[in-house]
Order: structure tokens, then C-alpha cells, then sequence
């Protein structure tokens, strides 16, 4: 069951989407005072070392994070919301170039304010272990939570939070095909418990139905519940198997992905179509590299 590990991926170009809108989105959120509490279904370890074992082994924020870092003097400026990215992933990297890279729960933490929360829900027992490790150098106290929980089934119970005002990023790694109906389950109810919440969902844009319909019924859900929603889309190649010259056959890896907010911040939608062309044309791989923004509510 628990195959995925995200230090094989951190940094690649579908972190890159998801923690651009990440950012975005808190940044919005945080320009009011009243405490927010952020709730991450799927936590992963929290930071990773893009020069260790893991990251190695696949190399993939070449292709994302780092493909960011390595412009030369004198390049296109990046748009805000890009710019905003790379200089968070900045702060973890004081010596220059990106080797450490924040998930989701260091990236959240890094912005938030001292009468904030944040819930953090990690199944795996390893990265659960790394996790807690890596949150206890924080010193952060009752601010954060970390919970070896089911992050589709727990999660609930924080919402709505005291000050009503709540981020949930929900971010499985979808190895189990359930993990489709999981997310749109999870997010039918937390909306019926906590429907003014902002509800970030990102997904791999892979060549599978439940891949394929699960923006198709999360847009239906939002519009049944009568509330504004975001698509935006990242691919960088092309989706086709590819057969070499001695005849086999190798799967392309992750070629796209999507990132699905529902509340989503009113500002967010201007800055992605901002953002996503640059994203696409840095982040290419071969001439299929392609976003879309859409909205509605
Ligand atoms: C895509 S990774 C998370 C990455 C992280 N959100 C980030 O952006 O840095 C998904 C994580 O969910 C964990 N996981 C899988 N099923 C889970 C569940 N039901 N509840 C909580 N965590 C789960 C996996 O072990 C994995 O670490």
C-alpha cells in the first residue's frame, strides 16, 4: 500500500504548480488578521534534501525546481506568483542554488503567523517518522500538530475551526485507485460541515478515467454547493508511451497535473494566468508542454 514516497518526486514540476498556488493562496489568505488554521490531509515528510538518496534516485526537481534556480542573469523576469515561489524555496536555501526543498507543511509554516494553525496528517510510517523529526527542530509547540491519521477520515474534526477561517490542502499520492472517490467523498463532507472553507485539491493529469473525470465531478460538487471554483492545469510532455529503437516500451512519468480549489481566492485566478504560460515554456519538456486556467461559480 504505501509504495509512494515523495522524496522520489519533491521539487518536480507538479510541486512547483501545487506550491505556487499554495503560496498564492495563503498569501491571500493571511492578509487578514484573524487566525487561520490550515489543515494538510497528505503531509509527506514535511523537507527534503534534493542532493540525498531519494531525490537522487530520480533526479526529478532538475526538471522543476531547480530548472527555476539555474536561469541565467538577465532572463525574463518570473511573474509574481512564480518570483514569490522561487523566493520561498529561497529562504530554505541561504547558501544559494535549491537543495533542501519544503513540502507543503514547511512551506505553510514558513508564512503563517503566530495565532495560526496547522494540522498535518502523514500515514506513512516512515515519513510520519521524518516528519515529526523534521517539525520538532521547529519548536513550534501547539501551533502545529502532527497526526499518524488517516488524512481522508480525521480531517473533519478540525472544521470548521474556531475563527471559521480554514486552508485545506488535500494531496494524495493516488497509488490506490480509491484515492479518486476518497477525495470527492472527503470533500462532499468537509463541505457540509465547513462550506465557506478554501479546499485545495491537486491531482496527477494521467491517462486513467477516475484521473480524467475527478475536475469533471469536483466542479459539479462546487457548483451544486453553490460555490466559486478554480482549475488550473499544468503538463509538461506528452502522456504517450514511448517504444525505442530495440522495442521497449517506456511510460513518459508523471506528464501533467491539476490543482482544483474551491472558495479559491478571488485574486488567484489573474495570477495563474500570469504565471502558467512562463510555467509551461520553463518547465517543458517537449512540444506537448501546455496549462489551462478555468473558473466558475
Ligand atoms: C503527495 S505526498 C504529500 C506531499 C506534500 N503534501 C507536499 O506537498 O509536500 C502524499 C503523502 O500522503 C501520504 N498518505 C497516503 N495515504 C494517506 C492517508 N490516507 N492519510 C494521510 N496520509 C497519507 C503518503 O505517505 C505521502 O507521504
Amino acid at each position: 500500500m504505501f509504495s509512494y514516497r515523495h522524496a522520489f518526486h519533491a521539487g518536480n514540476h507538479a510541486d512547483v504548480l501545487k506550491h505556487t498556488v499554495l503560496i498564492a493562496t495563503l498569501d491571500y489568505l493571511l492578509e487578514k488578521d484573524a487566525a487561520l488554521t490550515v489543515v494538510d490531509t497528505h503531509a509527506g515528510a514535511g523537507l527534503y534534501r534534493l542532493d540525498g538518496d531519494y531525490a537522487g534516485t530520480s533526479g526529478e526537481a532538475v526538471d522543476g525546481v531547480q530548472r527555476l534556480f539555474a536561469r541565467p542573469d538577465g532572463a525574463t523576469p518570473l511573474t509574481d506568483a512564480l518570483a514569490r515561489y522561487v523566493e520561498v524555496v529561497r529562504d530554505f536555501n541561504p547558501k544559494g542554488g535549491a537543495r533542501i526543498y519544503p513540502g507543503s507543511p514547511f512551506i505553510t509554516h514558513h508564512l503563517l503567523r503566530d495565532q495560526d494553525k496547522l494540522k498535518l496528517f502523514e500515514l506513512h510510517p516512515t515519513d510520519a517518522r521524518s516528519l515529526d523529526a523534521n517539525i520538532a527542530q521547529l519548536d513550534a509547540g501547539r501551533q502545529i500538530a502532527v497526526l499518524r491519521e488517516d488524512g481522508f477520515g480525521s480531517t473533519t474534526k478540525f472544521l470548521p475551526p474556531p475563527s471559521r477561517r480554514a486552508l485545506v490542502l488535500c494531496d494524495p499520492s493516488y497509488e490506490i485507485k480509491s484515492d479518486y472517490a476518497r477525495v470527492l467523498d472527503f470533500v462532499t463532507g468537509a463541505l457540509k460541515r465547513f462550506a465557506t472553507g478554501t479546499y485545495a485539491i491537486w491531482y496527477p493529469i494521467i491517462p486513467r478515467p477516475e484521473a480524467h473525470d475527478l475536475p469533471r465531478r469536483l466542479k459539479t460538487l462546487a457548483t451544486k454547493a453553490a460555490k466559486p471554483w478554480l482549475h488550473a492545469t499544468l503538463t509538461v510532455k506528452s502522456s504517450k508511451i514511448v517504444t525505442d529503437s530495440s522495442g521497449a516500451k517506456h511510460r513518459p512519468g508523471l506528464p501533467a497535473s491539476g490543482m482544483f480549489l474551491i472558495n479559491p481566492p478571488y485574486t488567484l485566478k489573474a495570477q495563474l494566468q500570469a504565471a502558467l504560460p512562463q510555467m509551461a515554456e520553463l518547465l517543458a519538456q517537449d512540444r506537448n508542454a501546455a496549462f489551462s486556467v478555468d473558473s466558475g461559480g
